[in-house]
Order: structure tokens, then sequence, then C-alpha cells
């Protein structure tokens, strides 16, 4: 059944692979560094048609135009159909389709596809985390030896000063940093093994929904900075980790949220 959703995401990569002249559909939306393109709204129309077309009694929650039609459905899609925008932009070619099944408040089934290098990560509720098809495991390794991803949470001035204190304590105990511009690769690059740790101190839910059951499936740990449950509704920092660097992370996170002056500065 969600080879369905497997193959349109699929198709909708194309619109990503196919789009030219991308500079001049740029548009700023809550700031300069928040951008969207054309072909943003194009893909997500496209997986919206053809998403509610297999799936017709599903709901849709996507982030152009922020398109919130959940109200009374028990399944709902949760979707970004460019994460990574600025890497579009800038022709960086980092960017991914993320969708997501929300189903009974739990996520039933996640695709997150990178066109560009036709990387398919795929998860199903119980059923283990896929990357074109082969299992995924995630490395299982404390912070000392993990290579941590992180968001920057650009759009949410008010989280800088957190961010600046979650790099500040990690660096000296981690390998290092990566930032790639995608929460969704991110996370995704966790669950492969080719990170170790992510965290953002805010993001929206179609950024890390499929993704975190990604990183679920393949044996990590998910939650918000603060450690209780992904809210996947409206505005939330993100965790991923593994068993073992995974309650590190949390404990630094949470004293952190201790200082007076980061009062609510991680969602
Ligand atoms: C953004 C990316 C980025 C993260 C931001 C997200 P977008 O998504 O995932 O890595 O730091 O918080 O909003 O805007 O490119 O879809």
């Amino acid at each position: 059944m969600y080879e369905i959703i497997e193959a349109i995401v699929r198709r909708a990569g194309g619109i990503i692979l196919g789009a030219k002249h991308i500079d001049e559909s740029v548009q700023e939306k809550s700031s300069h560094c928040d951008l969207v393109t054309k072909y943003d709204g194009m893909v997500q129309e496209y997986l919206r048609e053809a998403l509610l077309t297999a799936f017709p009694e599903a709901g849709f929650y996507g982030e152009e135009e922020e398109v919130h039609d959940i109200a009374g459905k028990s399944a709902y899609f949760i979707v970004d159909p460019i994460d990574g925008t600025m890497n579009f932009v800038r022709h960086a070619k980092h960017s991914c389709i993320s969708v997501g099944l929300m189903k009974d408040g739990r996520m039933e089934y996640g695709a997150v596809y990178q066109p560009y290098t036709d990387e398919m990560f795929t998860a199903q509720r119980g059923r283990g985390a896929f990357l074109n098809g082969s299992r995924l495991k995630m490395r299982d390794v404390p912070l000392s030896e993990s290579i941590a991803m992180f968001g920057s949470a650009i759009y949410y001035r008010d989280t800088i000063p957190a961010t600046a204190r979650l790099m500040q304590e990690t660096l000296p105990l981690i390998l290092d940093f990566r930032r790639s511009g995608s929460a969704a690769l991110d996370i995704c690059y966790v669950a492969a093994g080719r990170a170790d740790v992510f965290f953002e101190a805010c993001i929206r839910p179609w950024d890390y929904a499929a993704a975190s059951l990604i990183a679920q499936e393949a044996g990590g740990v998910v939650s918000a900075l603060d450690g209780t449950p992904l809210r996947y509704i409206d505005r939330c920092s993100v965790a991923v980790g593994s068993p073992s660097n995974y309650p590190e992370l949390i404990r630094i996170a949470q004293r952190i949220l201790q200082e007076p002056d980061m009062k609510g500065r991680i969602k």
C-alpha cells in the first residue's frame, strides 16, 4: 500500500530535477532567510492532488501556504515539498521531499526523497527503516564518538542564543559538527549512520515528521530537546540520537534550559 506513496514522492522529485530559472521565482516568507520558490508550491500541489486521490479519506498538512486540512481526520499527510529550500535556490543539490503519514496520533509511515542522489529513505511503524530498499541500522555510540548534525532554527531569532549554547556545550564533547540545510536529510543521515546525533531548537512538523519515524525505526530515539515527546503540530525542538548518545544530549539541553536567560528559547 505504501509503495503508492513512494512512487508519488519519486515522481514529485522529477519536478525538482526539472526546475529551471529557480532564481526568478524566489520570494521571501517570514524574512530574508526564509525563502520560497514557485517549485515549492508546484511540488506541494502535485503531492496534495496525487496523495489525496490515492487516499481520499486522509487530511493534508503542508508547509506552503500552511495548508492545514486535518480537522476530524484520523489519518493525514505531513508534507514538506522542498526541505532545504535555501540549498535549492543556491543549486546546492541537497534538498528533499518529505512525506509523513500520521495515523491515530502516531507516525505510521515516512518517506524522505533526495532526488539529486536518488536516495529514498522510508519507514513504516514496526517494520524497520530502509534506504533504497536496504535496511538501516543506526550506529549506537556515545557523544564522544558522535558526529552531530544540527539546524540553526534561523527563522526563530529568539532561539539563536540557545543554539549557540548547545553548540558551545556539545562541541568539546563530540567528534565534529555538520550543518547541511535540510533537517529531514540530517535526521535520515543519523538513521543511516552518516552522522550520530541531531538537534534543532525549533522547527515545524513537516521538517521532521517523516524522518523522525525513519530514525526511530533505525533504532534511534527522538523527542523534543527537553525530553518530552515530539508534538507534530506547530513549533517544536527536535533531538535525535541513539540509546547511547541521546541521554547525554538531553542532559545538556535540560541544563541549558535551567539558565535564567535561556527560558523559552528552546521550544
Ligand atoms: C528548513 C531546513 C533547515 C532547518 C530549518 C527548516 P525549509 O526547512 O530543514 O535545515 O534549519 O529549521 O525550516 O525551510 O528549507 O523547508
